[in-house]
C-alpha cells in the first residue's frame, strides 16, 4: 500500500457512545480521504483472525469479546504518509497517555476500549484492508 493509504476501524465503544460522526469529521479535517467504508459486526472467528498477532497476549480474550460486542466501522483512508500521520492523529494506545487533541484523548476512556484502530505499517495496512474489503469495494 504505497505509503499513502492506511486502514482504520472505529471501535464498538465509539459507536455505542455516539462518536462515529465526530470521529469521521475529525479524520476528514486532518486531510484523510475515505476510499472505502462499511459498518459491520465482527464474528469471533473474524476478530481472532484480525488480531492473530495478539493471540499470546494476556488480554486477547478481553480484546475479542470487546471488538465483537457491537458494530465497527471499517475504512481505508488516503493521504501522504498515511500510516504514520494517522497513528499521530489517533494518539497513544492508552487514552490517558494520549496527547491532547488526539482522537483517543478526546473520545476514548480506557486502553481496552480505545475508540479507534490504525494500522502500524504499510504492510499491515494492506493486509488489514484486504481482510475487510474486496477490490470492487475500494475506490
Ligand atoms: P490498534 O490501533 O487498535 O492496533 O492499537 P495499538 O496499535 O495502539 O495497540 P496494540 O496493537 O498494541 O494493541 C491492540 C489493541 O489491543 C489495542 O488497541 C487495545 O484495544 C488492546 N489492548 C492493548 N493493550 C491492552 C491491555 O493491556 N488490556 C486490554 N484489555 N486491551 C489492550
Ligand atoms: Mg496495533
Amino acid at each position: 500500500m504505497k505509503n499513502n493509504r492506511t486502514f482504520t476501524m472505529i471501535k464498538p465503544d465509539a459507536l455505542e457512545n455516539g462518536h462515529a460522526g465526530a470521529i469521521l469529521a475529525h479524520i476528514e479535517k486532518a486531510g484523510f480521504k475515505i476510499v472505502a467504508m462499511k459498518l459491520k459486526k465482527l464474528t469471533a472467528e473474524a476478530a481472532k483472525k484480525f488480531y492473530k498477532i495478539h493471540e499470546e497476549r494476556p488480554f486477547f480474550n478481553d480484546l475479542i469479546n470487546y471488538i465483537t460486542s457491537g458494530p465497527i466501522i471499517a475504512a481505508i483512508l488516503e493521504k501522504e504518509n498515511a500510516v504514520s500521520d494517522f497513528r499521530a492523529l489517533i494518539g497513544n494506545t492508552n487514552p490517558q497517555e494520549a496527547e491532547d487533541g488526539t482522537i483517543r484523548k478526546i473520545y476514548a476512556k480506557s486502553i481496552d476500549a480505545n475508540a479507534i484502530h490504525g494500522s502500524d505499517s504499510d504492510e499491515n495496512a494492506l493486509i488489514e484492508s484486504n481482510f475487510h474489503f474486496s477490490n470492487g469495494e475500494i475506490i
